[in-house]
């Protein structure tokens, strides 16, 4: 999922025949102008594509400042969800993703056949769709929530409304946990926050004592169970800049390091090991994005993020309503 060695030497050729310019963040900055585009980063992208971008943030704050954006064009960076609400919000802006296979796997898990068929199993049901999934989902859906604000939204219906929740398990697990609420949950998850290793996690904080264990409601319940903050990205970087402590176990994509050093420079942040090899966890979609995919975008005006319009208008509504029922 990678760059493979022959795509290295393709964009190689490209930068030699003069179709990728060797200054790519000046080349950016100047399409940007002509564009009149914005460019909007999650924090698991490669922290060269954090560092060109106006707004960096989690899925609610990437949300509303997509709602807020006065450009024509959004350059989306991060999965093809995000840059899909992006254009739920904008249809009349041009939304660019610079890799359209830069999916998600908990999406992926939410296939809208058997959605329907299960939500029309369960007619009684409202039903709250984690933003991580399909445009088709979220047309399916009563309301729209992210990491950020999941629990206050389910705290505001009515506890004797029955709740479906999708398609992420184990964020609706945690949201059960703390509302006290029954939700139906749906058998989703995501393959970056599954594969933490709660052995080599343990390990890991008894050689740092001292480090706080931070993680995000997308890990399952052994791994949650041994954090002192569990929260979204913003919420995981806003306890770090106001935490006293010095070190920090990051239970999490880790690529929102990058933000956490750069506002905390002092403070050391280890990445948690996954159930592999690897010493840190890298979503392989976020990271199909590259600097080179991000100017063939917007110099070629594409590829663009295009929806059925029935399909928008369904999908806006969940949308609102949680937008509605944010207060940050
Ligand atoms: P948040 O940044 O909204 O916490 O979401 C994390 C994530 O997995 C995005 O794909
Ligand atoms: Fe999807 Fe998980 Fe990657 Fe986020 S980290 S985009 S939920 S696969």
């Amino acid at each position: 999922m990678f760059l493979t060695a022959p795509k290295v030497e393709q964009l190689d050729r490209q930068v030699l025949q003069n179709s990728i310019p060797r200054d790519l963040f000046k080349a950016i900055a100047d399409l940007k102008k002509d564009l009149n585009a914005v460019i909007l980063a999650h924090y698991y992208q490669d922290p060269d594509l954090q560092d060109i971008a106006d707004y960096i943030g989690d899925s609610l704050g990437l949300s509303q400042a997509a709602v807020n954006c006065q450009a024509d064009v959004i350059v989306f960076l991060g999965v093809h969800f995000m840059a899909e609400t992006a254009k739920i919000l904008n249809p009349n802006k041009l939304v660019l993703l610079p890799d359209l296979d830069a999916g998600c796997s908990l999406a992926d898990s939410c296939p809208p056949d058997r959605f329907a068929k299960f939500k029309a199993e369960h007619p009684d049901h409202m039903v709250i769709s984690y933003i991580n999934c399909s445009a088709d989902i979220k047309a399916l859906s009563d309301i729209i929530c992210t990491s950020a604000n999941a629990v206050a939204i389910v705290n505001q219906i009515p506890k004797d409304q029955p709740i479906i929740f999708a398609p992420d398990r184990n964020l609706g697990r945690y949201v059960i946990e703390q509302t006290g609420r029954d939700m139906l949950l749906w058998d989703g998850a995501c393959i970056v926050h599954e594969i933490f290793s709660e052995r080599k996690l343990v390990q890991l904080k008894l050689s740092h004592p001292e480090a706080d264990i931070i993680a995000h409601p997308e890990c399952e319940a052994n791994v949650l169970r041994h954090a002192d903050f569990i929260g979204s990205t913003t919420g995981l970087l806003k306890y770090v800049q106001n935490s006293d402590r010095q070190e920090f176990i990051v239970v999490t994509e880790s690529g929102v390091i990058h933000q956490m050093q750069k506002a905390s420079p002092s403070k050391k942040f280890i990445p948690a090991p996954p159930n592999s090899n690897c010493a840190c966890n890298e979503c392989p979609y976020m990271r199909l994005n590259t600097l080179e995919k991000v100017y063939l975008a917007m110099k070629n005006r594409s590829p663009e993020i295009i929806l059925d319009e029935s399909i928008r208008q369904a999908a806006l509504k969940p949308m609102q309503r949680m937008l509605e029922m944010s207060f940050s």
